[in-house]
């Protein structure tokens, strides 16, 4: 065997994690494992994983649910469109595939939510197929360890260093090879202050032979952050309360939310109460402001929500339900998926 696999391989029999999903062969498991821990750490991912497996054990079972209750189960996980498309999979296997997970990198790939990186894994985990998985670990040990500086979010540096890692890959066991990659670069190559005097690589690594290890790999310019205010009404009528579905191709898409006017810039609490959304709900109706919370900052990737919750009852009349607001009763609230945002505003509130 190359040097490289047997000298990773032997690493990973030593010191591989202990993961729910670990020696798991179904290729459906393997997906929806992918699935959480893009863009979620090990330590999150975990619970969910096993919650939603739990519920949605098969193919045949996600298929067969409804999309609200997949959300419900992704609830907290964030970048629901995962979800989504977990869901929108699953029918497709269905319809496509007779329920029958896919055996074929390139059909794999046509599952929604999927692209290169996840139709690697699962290929190379669940049928040892002979396709590198490169995700931001496997990107950041290989650049170090052969000294690559092409900016890790350009289509040749993804080129690149799948070519390299498909020719150091141990095709006998590119499962194991791929896991083992990511393994590495989460537990022993690590993004700041590294231990590279205790690494197995330690004599081959370039970045250690030059001390790059700070320098590699080489970030392109960071994204601005938008900063988006968004002021939430939060209006009871008897024992009803109003919330929308969020459609818009947007963040949150499918999630619920009280009726929200967003602006791009702060607005004063005058301003809040007397923008034409709020009338427009309220027009002919009595009402009393019960609470303005104060600001909530929930921080996504490349955007900051900066929110602000008002609690108002209505007395008397009835509230004009546009832009598909919903009237439901308030103790049915909690069957509705809603963001961390919320959330946290409902547990902040107890
Ligand atoms: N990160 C994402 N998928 C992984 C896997 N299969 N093993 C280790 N880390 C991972």
């Amino acid at each position: 065997m190359k040097h490289f696999s047997k000298t990773l391989l032997t690493w990973y029999g030593h010191y591989k994690r202990e993961l729910p999903w670990r020696g798991e062969t179904d290729p459906y498991k393997i997906w929806i494992s992918e699935i959480i821990l893009q863009q979620t750490r090990i330590a999150q991912g975990w619970n969910y994983y096993l919650r939603f497996i739990e519920r949605f054990p098969t193919v045949t079972d996600l298929a067969a649910s409804s999309e609200d209750e997949v959300l419900k189960y992704w609830q907290g996980l964030g970048y629901y469109s995962r979800a989504r498309n977990l869901h929108t999979g699953a029918k497709y296997i269905m319809n496509e595939h007779k329920g029958i997970f896919p055996t074929a990198y390139k059909d794999i790939l046509k599952i929604k939510g999927v692209g290169e990186y996840t139709a690697s894994a699962i290929a190379s985990i669940a049928f040892n197929l002979p396709y590198a998985a490169i995700d931001g670990n496997a990107f950041r040990v290989l650049t170090r360890m052969f000294g690559i500086d092409t900016p890790i979010d350009t289509t040749a540096a993804k080129k690149e260093i799948t070519v390299l890692a498909s020719q150091l890959m141990d095709t006998k066991h590119a499962g194991l090879f791929n896991q083992a990659l990511m393994d590495f670069g989460s537990l022993q190559c690590l993004p700041a202050h590294p231990d590279c005097d205790k690494c197995c690589f330690v004599f081959d690594c370039v970045a250690k032979q030059r001390c790059l290890q700070n320098l590699l790999p080489v970030k392109s310019q960071k994204q601005k952050v938008r900063t988006r205010y968004f002021y939430y009404f939060r209006i009871y009528r008897q024992t009803e309360i109003l919330i929308r579905k969020r459609e818009e191709k947007d963040i949150w898409k499918g999630l619920y939310e009280f009726p929200l006017f967003e602006r791009e810039k702060e607005l004063s609490e005058e301003e809040i109460l007397s923008n034409s959304f709020l009338t427009g709900i309220l027009d002919g109706c009595t009402w009393t402001i019960k609470s303005i919370s104060s600001q909530y900052k929930h921080q996504l990737t490349h955007q900051l929500i900066i929110a602000r919750f008002i609690t108002l009852t209505i007395t008397k009349g009835k509230p004009h339900l546009y832009n598909s607001i919903l009237s439901i009763p308030e103790a049915n609230m909690d069957n509705y998926p809603v963001a961390r945002l919320i959330e946290r505003f409902f547990s902040y509130e107890l």
